[in-house]
Order: C-alpha cells, then sequence, then structure tokens
C-alpha cells in the first residue's frame, strides 16, 4: 500500500523551524515561525498561565471526557473577549462558541461545516494569506480562489483591487478575512476599509470568515476585534476562527475556538448540533488542558488584569522593534511600512536569492517569501539584522 507514495517537501514554516535548530552556529537569528520571543529569544510561559496551571494542578478532580464543544465556561468566556462583553449579538442569543485543537481544527472544522451548508462552497482567500490556510480550507474540500490584497510595491492593502476582485463572487460565497495581524504581510484593513467590505458582503450575500490568531498583539484587545465586532453587529451570519496560541502562549497547547454567528437563536443552535456532529467524526472532543487555563484567566479578576499587562507588554514590544527596525533600515532605502504595519510579521521585500544569502552567509533565518517574525528580533540582534540586510542590498 505505502510503496507508490512519495517524500512530500517540508511545510515553508515547519520545515525552516527544524533547519533553523540544525544549524550550529551560535550568533545565528530565527525570524521564521509565528512565535513571540523576549529580549533573550525565549519564550516563556506567561506568569498569569503559570499560576492558573498551579491552581488547575491543585484543583482539578478528574480527567473525564469534556464533549464536542469542550468547557462551556471557556466559550462563554470567548464569546465576550472576542465581542466584548456588551455586544447585541450576545444580548441576541446569536452567538455559539465551540473550544477546538488551536486555530487550525477551528478553520478545519469550519471548512467541514460549510461542506455542509454547502457541498460545492467556494471560499476566497487573500493574495498573499497563512501558508496554512489553503491545505486546512482546500483539504476539507471547499472550492479556492484568491483575491489579491497586497500592493507589492508598496506593501500595504490594495483595497481597490480588493474589492474589485470581490464583486466577482457569488451569493453563498465566503469570504475569509484577517481579523488583524494579517499573516504573512503585517497590512491590515483599517476601520472604514472594515466598513466597506462588510458593505460589499451584505449587497452581495457573501458570508465572511473571520480568522483572527493574534489579538492584542496588534493595537490591543479591543481594537484588534474591531472587524469582528463590525461584522458580528451588522451581518446575519459570520464565522470567527480564533486562537489563545499567541495571545496567550499556549502553543503547544492547542487552543483555540470557532464561534458562528446565526441570524438568530433557533438557527444558531441548529447550526451548533451540525458543527458539533462534524467534531465528533473528526477527533470527537478537543484537548481540555489549555482552555481550562484561558478560562480560569478570564474568570479570575486578578489573573485577567495580570494577562492584560502581560500581553500589553509584548504588543508594545512588538510596536517598538517595528518602529526600531524600519529607523534601522532607513539608510538602505524606505522601510517605514514595517513601522505601520501590525503584528508579528511583515515582508522585507527583498527576492528568494537575497533571503537565502542571509540564511547561509549570516545565520539570519525567515520565510523564503520575505517573511520576517518581528517578535523574533531583540537589541542584539536587531543591528545585526539590519547591517546584513544593507549589506546584501548594497550588492
Ligand atoms: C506562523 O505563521 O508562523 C505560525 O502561525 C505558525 C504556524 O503554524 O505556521
Amino acid at each position: 500500500m505505502f510503496e507508490q507514495l512519495k517524500t512530500l517537501p517540508q511545510d515553508p514554516i515547519l520545515g525552516l523551524m527544524k533547519t533553523f535548530r540544525e544549524d550550529p552556529r551560535t550568533d545565528k537569528v530565527d525570524l521564521g515561525v509565528g512565535v513571540y520571543r523576549d529580549e533573550a529569544g525565549a519564550t516563556p510561559i506567561m506568569a498569569a498561565v503559570a499560576t492558573a496551571q498551579e491552581r488547575l494542578l491543585a484543583t482539578e478532580t478528574t480527567k473525564a471526557y469534556i464533549g464536542p464543544a469542550g468547557a462551556e465556561g471557556f466559550n462563554r468566556l470567548i464569546g465576550q473577549l472576542l465581542l466584548g462583553g456588551n455586544h447585541p449579538a450576545l444580548k441576541d442569543g446569536r452567538v455559539n462558541v465551540v473550544q477546538t485543537p488551536g486555530g487550525c481544527g477551528a478553520l478545519r472544522m469550519a471548512a467541514e461545516f460549510l461542506k455542509l451548508c454547502k457541498a460545492d462552497t467556494t471560499v476566497w482567500v487573500s493574495t498573499p494569506t497563512w501558508a496554512n490556510h489553503i491545505p486546512l480550507l482546500g483539504g476539507a474540500g471547499l472550492s479556492i480562489r484568491e483575491y489579491p490584497y497586497l500592493d507589492k510595491a508598496t506593501l500595504s492593502v490594495d483595497f481597490d483591487a480588493m474589492m474589485a476582485c470581490l464583486e466577482q463572487a457569488d451569493a453563498g460565497d465566503v469570504v475569509l478575512l484577517h481579523g488583524c495581524c494579517h499573516n504573512p504581510s503585517g497590512a491590515d484593513l483599517d476601520a472604514d476599509q472594515w466598513s466597506a467590505i462588510t458593505d460589499l458582503v451584505e449587497r452581495k450575500g457573501l458570508l465572511p470568515f473571520i480568522d483572527i490568531a493574534y489579538q492584542g498583539l496588534g493595537e490591543g484587545l479591543d481594537q484588534d476585534a474591531l472587524g469582528v465586532r463590525l461584522m458580528a453587529e451588522r451581518l446575519p451570519e459570520v464565522i470567527v476562527a480564533s486562537s489563545c496560541s499567541k495571545n496567550f502562549g499556549l502553543y503547544r497547547e492547542r487552543t483555540g475556538a470557532l464561534m458562528l454567528i446565526s441570524a438568530n437563536a433557533q438557527q444558531g443552535l441548529a447550526a451548533t448540533s451540525q458543527l458539533l456532529s462534524a467534531i465528533r467524526s473528526h477527533y470527537s472532543m478537543p484537548p481540555s488542558h489549555g482552555a481550562a487555563v484561558v478560562e480560569m484567566i478570564l474568570d479570575t479578576p486578578e489573573l485577567m488584569q495580570q494577562w492584560q499587562q502581560e500581553l500589553g507588554a509584548m504588543c508594545s514590544r512588538i510596536l517598538e522593534l517595528r518602529a526600531a527596525l524600519s529607523q534601522a533600515l532607513a539608510p538602505a532605502g524606505d522601510f517605514s511600512f514595517i513601522e505601520r504595519q501590525r503584528g508579528m510579521f511583515s515582508f522585507l521585500g527583498i527576492s528568494p536569492q537575497q533571503v537565502q544569502i542571509l540564511r547561509e552567509e549570516f545565520g539570519i533565518y525567515m520565510l523564503d517569501s520575505s517573511r520576517i517574525n518581528i517578535a523574533g528580533l531583540s537589541a542584539t540582534t536587531l543591528p545585526q539584522v539590519a547591517t546584513a540586510l544593507q549589506e546584501v542590498l548594497g550588492r
């Protein structure tokens, strides 16, 4: 059975992580995979998470099954985190949230759910988009179409091209949007653009599907959820996939959520029953630990405050690194877009050959597309990266 299988190339992000690990150079710099790092280059467990884990260990009484929807408390609190506590969709009972194995689990189960809604669903994704979006959604059998998102010359959102392309979408098509901190470009929609895309989606009868994996790491928890909140208020149906990997630093615990906003409570119940049945036939139920930690933090005022402070400091540090990198690169050209962009990622806008030189000669790792993880920089490595980049650009 296995003999006809060919070895596949490595995943572009996870493969780079492995190559970096195997590089013996001590001054190597990892700007590849999207994990937050501190000044020392570590990804520590957040203090609020560490405390919640300790309390959980001391108080947890069972490891019995939690069910396909996951923990009810986690789901309720994530709904509030995404929408804000007083959102009309919450008051109207239009919101259902299920806990998922990470943001990937949410994306894949949303795709499975969409297939149940309509077997030949088309989903429009931005070009570029996160490397795993198309495998996750296309792998479930959805048809993928792409809309232009980034102006390559300015590395900012090409909103006119995006809107013109989405005019071609048919009623019932799904549009995947990045809630904040666009991965890989860092170029986000502003409030007016969210409003205009909401108008378009409403007029054409499209279904927005928002992936929000970086809430709190762009500008702040509320600011980053602006698009989600606006669409949930104005539109009858919205799907939201969210992740606790980055903002709670729970990467390996696989903690995420899938939120369905429905036209009314009754339709929401029917939709959720279908989603839960799909979950049961895929992985049965999500892992518990990460979500239990998040629930404890969001439900305990003192831990919530501590977590918000820690997340705020991470967000500020990314903004500072953005400003510092764009200044440090100024002698080599106009890199001011880095300061205007948000979240962990930006493209440097250099060629794959230049990316390769940086990797091989200077031990500086980024994706072939020139996507860098800003949060992988530090006061020590930033000048190192800036100097190497200037040298490569000057050749
Ligand atoms: C990334 O884009 O680097 C992260 O989301 C990690 C991943 O799974 O690709």
